[in-house]
Formats: structure tokens, sequence, C-alpha cells
């Protein structure tokens, strides 16, 4: 009998360049819509019925939408923006307990008070890809926008890339409180590569009770903290890097409870860190690691919307 238990087909390259087009990490089983048809839709009411609707679904927004609130997407959909001005304002999106969802090439910016730009709520295998998410920056009440991309409740199995996140206090939330333990361990397993952080104070994110695979992403003037793991969290953060940010990657901050980092290859111009527990967790998926020398014009050029289509 063979030892597969010890078998880890842990594979990462770091001669080739990452694919621009390709899913890796947690959310790598995503296929959201599939082969499906595309279907444009022009309206917030189109766009609710469309995302609504039972059975796999491939929705394109022509352009940006206003004043749409928050919009529920139910299972097996894709949601793609067309060209590289389409999206949502004065609203955003809400996974809730649904299944296998793509979010591509879309700008989320100004949500309506209160609210998170893109929120996962017990959502399950979805992927985030090649949009741009932002608010109004560091100024004015922290609270009036929510968070740019929260993933709460168990969610589990998402993968976060190549996006760009700028101006806003709260970037990204995962696990929303320390009395979420009954619910939240053993899941919300996330990996963010290839994304871009530009003044955001904090959360990059910040992770309570799950796992966070975070590598291969540029942060840039953040004045608070980083990628925060708490309450027994684990990250890996690898092959980043941080220009001018206050405790680029801290396990001690914020929560009851500490949690456990790894840092490996980044690069820290002006960066500080406090890992006060050694993680032990390592991916079991293969994955393409860009060298840190090539990060910043590797993702100038393929990070954001108007890349893929
Ligand atoms: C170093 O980074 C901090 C943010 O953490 C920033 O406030 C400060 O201005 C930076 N210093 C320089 C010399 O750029």
């Amino acid at each position: 009998m063979f030892a597969f238990a010890s078998l880890y087909l842990f594979v990462a390259s770091v001669s080739a360049q990452a694919a621009v087009d390709a899913l890796a990490g947690f959310g790598a089983s995503t296929t959201g819509g599939g082969s499906a048809s595309p279907v444009t839709v022009s309206s917030c009411s189109d766009l609710e019925d469309a995302v609504g609707a039972d059975g796999a679904a491939v929705i394109q927004i022509g352009g940006i939408l206003s004043d749409c609130g928050v919009i529920d997407i139910e299972s097996d959909k894709t949601v793609i923006g067309v060209g590289s001005n389409a999206g949502l304002t004065g609203g955003g999106f809400r996974i809730k307990n649904a299944d296998n969802v793509i979010i591509r090439n879309l700008k989320f910016y100004l949500s309506q008070e209160g609210d998170d730009l893109v929120a996962l709520t017990g959502a399950t295998n979805v992927w985030i890809d090649h949009n741009e998410f932002y608010n109004a920056g560091i100024t004015g009440d922290k609270d009036y926008y929510d968070g740019l991309l929260d993933i709460t409740h168990a969610s589990d199995y998402v993968t976060v890339s190549w996006n760009i996140f700028h101006d806003h206090w709260k970037g990204s939330l995962v696990g929303h409180s320390d009395s979420n333990a009954d619910e939240d361990t053993g899941h919300l397993r996330v990996t963010y590569h290839h994304n871009i952080w530009n003044n955001v104070n904090s959360r990059l994110p910040s992770l309570r009770f799950g796992t966070g695979h975070i590598y291969n992403s540029v942060f840039t003037d953040i004045p608070t903290s980083g990628i925060n793991s708490r309450m027994g969290a684990q990250v890996l953060v690898e092959s980043n890097v941080f220009n001018n940010v206050e405790l680029a990657v801290v396990t001690d901050l914020d929560s009851d409870e500490e949690g456990y980092a790894v840092e490996r290859n980044n690069v820290y111009n002006n960066a500080t860190t406090e890992i006060t527990q050694t993680g032990s967790w390592s991916p079991s998926y293969s994955y393409d690691l860009d060298s840190t020398d090539d990060l910043e014009s590797i993702l100038s050029a393929s990070a954001g919307v108007g890349v893929v289509n």
C-alpha cells in the first residue's frame, strides 16, 4: 500500500510567467455558467433577473449600471463585463449560500452606504478575476462604505486574482467575527494572487479561522496593516512586493487570538512585519510563481479590467 498521505503535490514553478487567463488556487474547480450562450443585460432589473435565475448562465454587462443596490447572484453563473468600462456603482453583488460563480472584468465603485461592493456569505467555489474595486479614498467616515470584497460565513474555495483594489479604508475581510469559530473553522479557504492593492488602510486581506495563500501581489501605500492573520488562521505570504506598508504581514492585531503566518521571498520597501506564530500550511495545488523582479510591470500590464473578455 502506498503512503498517499505523505505525498504532497507541491509544484511551484518560478521560471514561467503565470498565465493571465487561468484559474489557480482554492477556487480552481469553479466553472460558473460554463459554456452557456452569453446574454447581455443593460438595466438593473434585467441583471437582477438574469443572475437570480435557476440554472447555468453567462451574463454580460454592457456598461456601468448605477444605483442597482445589492444584487444576489445564484449558483452556476458567470458575470462578465464587456470592454473596459462595465460594472456597478451605487450597488454591488452578494453571493449568499450559492455555489460556483465567476465575476470577471467588472468595475465596482462607490457602493451604497453601509454595503460591501462584493460580498460572499456562505458562498463556495467562487472566482473573482480581473476586476477593479474602489471607494472614495482613506478619508471621511471609515464605515460609510463597507468592504471592497468581504468573504464570510464559512464561504470556501475562493480564488481572487488579477484585481485592482484601491482608495478605501477596508479591503477584504475574511471571517467577520472572533465569535464565529463554530461556523467558520475548517472553511474560509482563499487564494489571492496577482492583485494590486493601492492606498487601502487595512484588511488586505484580514483572515480569521481560515486558510489564506497570498502570492505575487503588489501592495503600495498601506498606512495601517496589510495581511492580518488572526484567530488561528493560517496564511502563506510569498513573492509579493510591499512599498510603504505598515505591518505588511501581522499576526497579533485586533483580535482575541493570534494567527499564524509563513512569509517567503517577499520584497519589503519601507515595510514592516510582525509575525508572532509561524504557520504550518502549504498548498497541495500547483501554481505558477512569477519573480518579484518582474511583478510590478506584469501587474500594471495585466491586472484589472480590459484585459480579459
Ligand atoms: C514609509 O511607509 C509609511 C507607511 O507605512 C509612510 O507613511 C512613510 O511616508 C513611508 N516613508 C517614506 C520615506 O516613503
